[in-house]
């Protein structure tokens, strides 16, 4: 067989990105822009200018109160730590899903390693749904934080969130979201999840360039900050200033990686959410489809294919994931995660840990032909490699 290049690793980052994304990206670099919020200067203002109309996209789209609401940070990993760390104080109990992604899993084990806090992790009972009856069992008197993926990246099932939401306001505690896997694919609105805080990453299903996150505070959520210096506002004030978004936004901004952002924001609005999520669930079905028809693959779902996002873990009897990723990009040119995902609670939860699987993630950008030529590339490397 040929071998094209074939992208699917869309739940570490998508692409390709749309051109206007990086059309922009390039001409803010290009164009001399400059450093938002320090300056008087026409180009300082318009870079200004950028952040705000992109932070007001963002917040509409996610259905946050305010532009306010919305903080920019450099990953999903940096909106989580300034959650989890900027919220959390000695003598708090949280608990969390065997789902989460080293970016929770980690900071809440330092916390925990340091004495400063205790953990429960909640495991679904069967298949890879968590319950938010499972998390309501684990609640105590001194917990104040409820973590949980909105999907999960190895499996890409989506948990219950609004139930967890619903239980963190009867509890008066808070929930914290990570929408790294679903924002820009699953239709989401931060309020109605009745989440306090949510993580985003700007380089997946926001179709942004790497650098630039965001995280959803709801009005009135204080959070300390963990990095704190220039905001070009109250320069006259040694201590951070407490508006929002400049207590939580020191530092110069990634305004190229914003620009971007702000193409892929328009770029979803104009292709419309639903019909990105009905051609990636498409393509999800007739993959499932076929892998049904290759010996020897077992694939990690447990329901129908509108309860997950496309993310698709499988196993090829008697091959190490490794290998068959190896083979897969070397033979055939496709390109695909294999392992643990930087999620090992999950692959313990679902039972492949510590060897892992291989992880097809698709994106809008995938055709029905790529598809069809990796189930071949697949349907052959079964019969011949074992
Ligand atoms: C569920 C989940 N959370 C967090 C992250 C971390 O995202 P980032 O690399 O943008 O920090 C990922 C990335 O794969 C993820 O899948």
């Amino acid at each position: 067989m040929e071998k094209p290049a074939i992208y699917f690793d869309n739940a570490a980052t998508s692409w390709p990105k749309p051109e206007t994304v990086y059309r922009a990206a390039e001409n803010y670099l290009r164009s001399g822009g400059a450093n938002p919020g320090r300056s008087a200067h026409a180009r300082s203002l318009a870079s200004e200018r950028l952040l705000y109309a992109c932070r007001e996209r963002a917040a509409a789209f996610l259905g946050a109160e305010k532009p306010e609401c919305i903080i920019y940070t450099l990953n999903a990993t940096d909106s989580l730590n300034m959650a989890i760390k900027g919220l959390l104080r000695p003598g708090d109990h949280v608990v969390y899903s065997a789902f989460e992604h080293n970016s929770v899993l980690r900071p809440l084990f330092s916390l925990r390693q340091s004495g400063l806090i205790t953990t429960t992790m909640v495991t679904p009972i069967d298949g890879d749904l968590v319950e938010a009856e499972a998390f309501a069992r684990a609640l105590r008197s001194e917990t104040k934080l409820l973590i949980c993926t909105h999907a999960s990246n190895v499996t890409g099932r989506i948990m219950p969130v609004e139930k967890i939401g619903r239980l963190a306001s009867e509890k008066g505690i808070f929930f914290l979201m990570d929408a790294a896997q679903t924002a820009g694919v699953v239709p989401l609105n931060v309020q109605e999840c009745g989440a306090h805080l949510v993580a985003f990453t700007g380089h997946k299903g926001l179709l942004g360039p790497p650098g630039v996150g965001l995280l959803y505070l709801r009005e009135g959520v204080e959070l300390k900050p963990w990095r704190e210096g220039g905001t070009g506002s109250r320069s006259d004030e040694e201590q951070q200033p407490k508006f929002m978004p400049d207590y939580l936004e020191a530092g110069t901004m990634n305004t190229p990686g914003i620009a971007g952002l702000d193409e892929g924001l328009k770029f979803i609005a104009t292709t419309g959410l639903e019909a990105i999520r009905a051609h990636e669930l498409e393509l999800c079905g007739r993959f499932l489809k076929g892998l049904e028809q290759i010996k020897g693959v077992k694939v990690f779902r447990w329901t129908s294919v509108s309860d997950y996002v496309a993310v698709i873990s499988f196993t090829l009897e008697g091959m190490d994931s490794g290998e068959l990723g190896y083979i897969l990009e070397e033979g055939y040119g496709i390109l695909c995660r294999t392992g643990l995902h930087c999620a090992p609670q999950a692959h313990r939860a679902i039972g492949t840990f510590p060897a892992g699987t291989v992880r097809f993630s698709l994106g809008y950008f995938n055709t029905e032909g790529e598809i069809d030529y990796a189930l071949k590339a697949l349907a052959q490397i079964a019969t011949r490699f074992r």
